[in-house]
């Protein structure tokens, strides 16, 4: 099995080389992302893997399919850059649906507290031998309601850490888990109960149509003055500018952000010698309650190491078997996990 590599990173290669190694399956890194004007890498090869700022559109579906590449196996959970729809019948998508639920909850939670501790700024004043506290204050978290958007494996696991600080949380999902509701608690309200409860939200659903800018105008119009926005799920989860405004009239008492809705111009790549040409990027991290990782969260070596595991046994039960768990199909208008992985 030969599989072409897309938007390699040095840290992504020890895992898959490890594992591919394990179970037959060699790749070929390329540094440039998957999109129409390097899909012919693909030629000779069975399958490509992409992540998640390469394009997976109609026209490089397409061209895939026309060189013979069976499978495009993603080496993450989202899949809002490929084009589900267009692909069903013409090649197969395969994911990751979990590494490291834990990776992105603690990461999320290592955002809230530097910046409501106000650790970035101190970070920065003591390597400078500069020990005043003036504008140091920030907020005891216990006590205070979280808002959480997306109760699948990553809400669930931030839940469990902010219960551990001894917050409230208000939960807000599309299908509701069961048992994760505790009284007072943990509480599923509607969407605009928890924009107007909520001291701080924390995104953790997909990218879909429902949810694009489920943080706007409008939205963060109901919210409390003051609300701490979290977003480590998807970027175009929150209208950028929209944010910026809010921050700019102090409704919004923070942001921390890992995804940005423009975020693959320029995220994992080195732009500290550029000028930055996104405007809206540039003010965010310019404002001193905004923190911006560039799409980290997953990055811990329990989260790639299970990435690199699960995605060559995807590669490998597809090839062998002719069926995969982990593939995801688009049928009666919803993309889904495939229940028998033939469906085409
Ligand atoms: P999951 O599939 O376990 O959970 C997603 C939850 O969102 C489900 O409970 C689902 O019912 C809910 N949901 C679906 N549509 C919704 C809607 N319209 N409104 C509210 N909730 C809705 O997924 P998981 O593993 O928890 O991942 C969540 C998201 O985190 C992913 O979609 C991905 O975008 C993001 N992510 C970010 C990473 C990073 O490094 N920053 C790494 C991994 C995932």
């Amino acid at each position: 099995m030969k599989i072409a590599f897309f938007d390699t990173k040095p840290y992504d290669k020890p895992s898959f080389e490890k594992f591919g190694g394990e179970r037959g399956v060699t790749f070929k890194y390329y540094e440039t992302k998957l999109n129409e004007d390097t899909v012919e890498l693909a030629a000779g090869f069975d399958g490509v893997c992409v992540f998640v700022n390469d394009t997976v559109n109609a026209a490089v579906i397409d061209r895939l399919a026309e060189l013979g590449v069976k499978v495009v196996a993603l080496r993450c959970a989202g899949f809002n850059n490929v084009d589900m729809k267009y692909a069903h019948g013409k090649i197969h998508v395969l994911r990751v649906p979990a590494y490291s639920p834990y990776a992105v909850a603690e990461h999320t939670m290592a955002l809230l507290l530097t910046s409501i501790r106000r650790i970035h700024k101190a970070y920065i004043r003591t390597r400078d031998f500069n020990f005043s506290l003036s504008g140091m204050t920030g907020f005891d978290l216990h006590g205070k309601t979280v808002g959480v958007v997306g109760t699948g494996r990553i809400g669930r696991a931030f839940i469990d850490i902010c219960r551990g600080f001894g917050m409230k949380v208000l939960a807000y999902d599309k299908f509701e888990a069961p048992n994760l509701a505790d009284g007072d608690k943990i509480r599923y309200v509607g969407l605009d109960e928890l924009f107007e409860k909520s001291d701080i939200i924390s995104l953790h659903c997909p990218l879909t149509d429902d949810t694009y800018h489920l943080i706007d105008e409008n939205s963060l119009g109901k919210c409390k003055k003051g609300v701490v926005i979290l977003n480590t799920s998807r970027g175009a989860l929150v209208d950028a500018e929209a944010l910026l405004a809010g921050i700019k009239s102090r409704k919004v008492g923070a942001a921390c952000l890992d995804v940005y809705e423009e975020e693959s111009d320029f995220f994992f790549e080195d732009k500290s010698g550029h000028i930055l040409e996104d405007d809206i990027l540039a003010r965010l991290i310019s404002m001193p309650n905004v923190i911006v990782t560039s799409h980290q969260a997953f990055l811990t070596e329990e989260a790639l190491s299970n990435i690199a595991e699960t995605t060559v046994g995807n590669i490998v039960e597809f090839f062998e078997l002719g069926e995969c768990p982990n593939e995801l199909c688009y049928r009666f208008g919803n993309t889904e996990d495939c229940k028998s992985g033939k469906c085409f």
